[in-house]
């Protein structure tokens, strides 16, 4: 281990954001009800612009009027590069209540971007004495994104949590796709005549895993597009759990149960887990770093590995 030790990412749950537009009020109640950890109420890209201003009224009025439960809360600004974004972040926290957990910023592409909404945000909350200190989120779904991924991870204190944009992602670096997330046609290896498709996210998705558990961030994956295609959404999610993503986007409501399936450790792997912490007890217990367990190597480093997941099954559970 560096001397210099991993920060832990925050301890709460994270593992279905469930989005809807800001200009689609009719459905606030029924997202406040499902069953995700975080709820996204957006004012970007699923609002046309001339939605934008009553996109905001109607999130104001949510953030005070709806029964969010224990949800973690979170809105979804316009990019740093609309003439929208400013007004959101001011009208949101002069205006909207402290039930409000977090501002989304999309499309960042350098540390610069999270220090501006900051300054905003820090300014808005100081004037309006607000007692709650707003957290941030960013979504990484350009080239510059990708490229500053580290110093983007390392930007605030108020950076809790980093998720993949896949659709914009790929538009950014000319990806020749019009997929959102999931296997791509075209992305194959050939041997012997048959295809084996690749991962066409995977190094994404690992970069931003890797720049998240340096500075202490809970690296999510985004939104996986067809919504018809439940076993298509969990071989994504899959891979992005073993990545060490701790949830997914949830772009329909029917997505929340299957990312909440695959983000919570299942009850044989956490069996498994504590298994494997008893097995070391013992081994230490009698002088040794490694013993077998169900015939395979576990050593001090399996502790780690196990912990992991028993930590996650306790959060989730309390
Ligand atoms: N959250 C909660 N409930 C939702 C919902 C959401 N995001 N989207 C739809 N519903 C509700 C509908 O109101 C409907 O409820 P009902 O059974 O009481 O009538 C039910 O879920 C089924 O909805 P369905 O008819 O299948 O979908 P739709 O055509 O109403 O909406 C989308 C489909 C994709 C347009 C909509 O889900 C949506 O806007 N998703 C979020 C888009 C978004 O925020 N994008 C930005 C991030 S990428
Ligand atoms: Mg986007």
């Amino acid at each position: 281990m560096s001397f210099r030790t991993q920060p832990p990412a925050p301890a709460r749950p994270n593992r279905c954001q469930l989005f809807g537009p800001g200009s689609r009020p009719a459905i606030f109640e029924k997202m406040a009800a499902s069953a995700a950890d975080v709820i996204n109420l957006d004012l970007e890209d699923s609002v046309a612009p001339d939605d934008k201003a009553q996109a905001r009224k109607n999130i104001i009025a949510a953030s005070h009027d709806v029964d969010w439960g224990n949800k973690y809360l979170s809105v979804r600004i316009n990019g740093l590069d609309t003439p929208y974004w400013y007004r959101d972040v001011v009208e949101l926290l002069e205006e909207g209540s402290e039930r409000i957990d977090q501002i989304m910023i999309p499309k960042v592409g350098c540390a610069a971007d999270i220090y501006a909404v900051d300054a905003l945000v820090t300014a808005v909350e100081a004037a309006k004495g607000r007692k709650k200190r707003i957290s941030l989120e960013v979504i990484i779904e350009s080239a510059a994104g990708i490229a500053h991924v580290e110093e983007i991870a390392a930007a605030s204190p108020r950076l809790q949590a980093m998720s993949l944009g896949a659709a914009d992602f790929a538009a950014s670096m000319g990806m020749a796709t019009t997929g959102i997330g999931g296997t791509q046609e075209n992305y194959y290896m050939l041997r012997e005549g048959a295809k084996y498709w690749a991962d066409p996210w995977h190094w994404a998705q690992t970069a931003i895993v890797a720049a998240c558990r340096t500075h202490g961030i809970l690296p999510v994956d985004g939104p996986f597009g067809d919504f018809s295609d439940d076993e298509g959404f969990r071989a994504q999610a899959l891979r992005s759990a073993t990545l060490g993503m701790v949830g997914k986007w949830a772009i329909h409501p029917k997505q929340v149960a299957l990312a909440n399936e695959v983000f919570t450790p299942s009850e044989a792997a956490v069996a498994e887990a504590r298994e494997i912490l008893a097995a070391m007890e013992k081994a230490k217990a009698e002088g040794a770093g490694a013993t077998v367990y169900k015939g395979r190597l576990v050593d001090i480093a399996s502790i780690r590995q196990a912990e992991v997941i028993v930590r996650q099954s306790e959060m989730i559970a309390g």
